[in-house]
């Protein structure tokens, strides 16, 4: 399964509602339910890539404050749920199968010029980056213009659509209460195809889907499956 699926499902930093989310287990646990990706988010410190979601250390590991505080060192000897560590982006593409996307969320600040020299020597992934800070995408775009990017947006803004021509994006990225039928079928006029954040319920993944929706990520990629989809949606 892939970007090309014909309804894309992105396991939500791997399996958030079933494993500690980004966590090695969490994106096993996903791919092994046979999504068409994985998405995960990404700080840079010491200019290795580490897979965490928030800018603070409380929610998700035993540590507390700021992770750009902290030395790498620090941050791997934290719990991130399970007695897992938090992973290095290799770490997850390492066991990633070869038929399995991935979605890297440029999360941390400055995340552009590593993720772009990290997945330069990383040809065979069927990748996508995204980034809700759009500057720091169309810096992505700049040093790696063929890899597909994707701006992400949690509150629509006309300005999307340039944002969108600017990294050459086929998607974007929306949140659930951003994604309209209207809004859906604008961006496939454009040839925009848009993935829908976080989608946890099959009846509203049906309807997304109904409305032309290219995709949608999910805490539960075991409820939500490209099967499932696919037989809930009426010819
Ligand atoms: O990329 C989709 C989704 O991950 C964006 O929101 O906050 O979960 O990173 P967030
Ligand atoms: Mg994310």
């Amino acid at each position: 399964m892939s970007f090309q699926d014909p309804v894309i499902v992105i396991g939500h930093r791997g399996a958030a509602g079933l494993l500690p989310e980004n966590t090695l287990p969490s994106f096993r646990r996903a791919w092994k339910s046979g999504v068409s990706a994985v998405e995960l988010d990404v700080y840079t410190l010491e200019g290795r890539l580490l897979v965490i979601h928030d800018d603070t250390l409380d929610r998700t590991t035993n540590g507390q404050g700021p992770v750009m505080a902290r030395a790498v060192a620090e941050l791997r000897a934290l719990d991130a749920g399970n007695g897992e560590p938090i992973p290095f982006l290799e770490e997850v593409t390492a066991e990633l199968p070869e038929s399995t996307g991935i979605n890297i969320e440029l999360k941390g600040p400055g995340t552009a010029a590593p993720v772009a020299r990290f997945l330069a020597g990383q040809r065979r992934l069927d990748v996508l980056v995204s980034a809700f800070d759009h500057a720091e995408l169309q810096r992505f775009h700049n040093l790696a213009p063929d890899i597909p990017a994707a701006p992400l947006f949690g509150s629509w803004k006309p300005a999307a659509w340039g944002i969108a021509e600017g990294v050459s994006a086929r998607f974007i990225n929306l949140s659930r209460r951003t994604a309209s039928k209207r809004r859906i079928a604008q961006a496939r006029q454009r040839g925009l195809g848009t993935l829908i954040y976080t989608v946890n319920d099959l009846a509203e993944a049906t309807q997304l889907v109904s409305w032309g929706a290219a995709g949608l990520f999910t805490d539960f990629p075991d409820r939500i499956t490209p099967d499932a989809l696919a037989a809930s949606i009426p010819d």
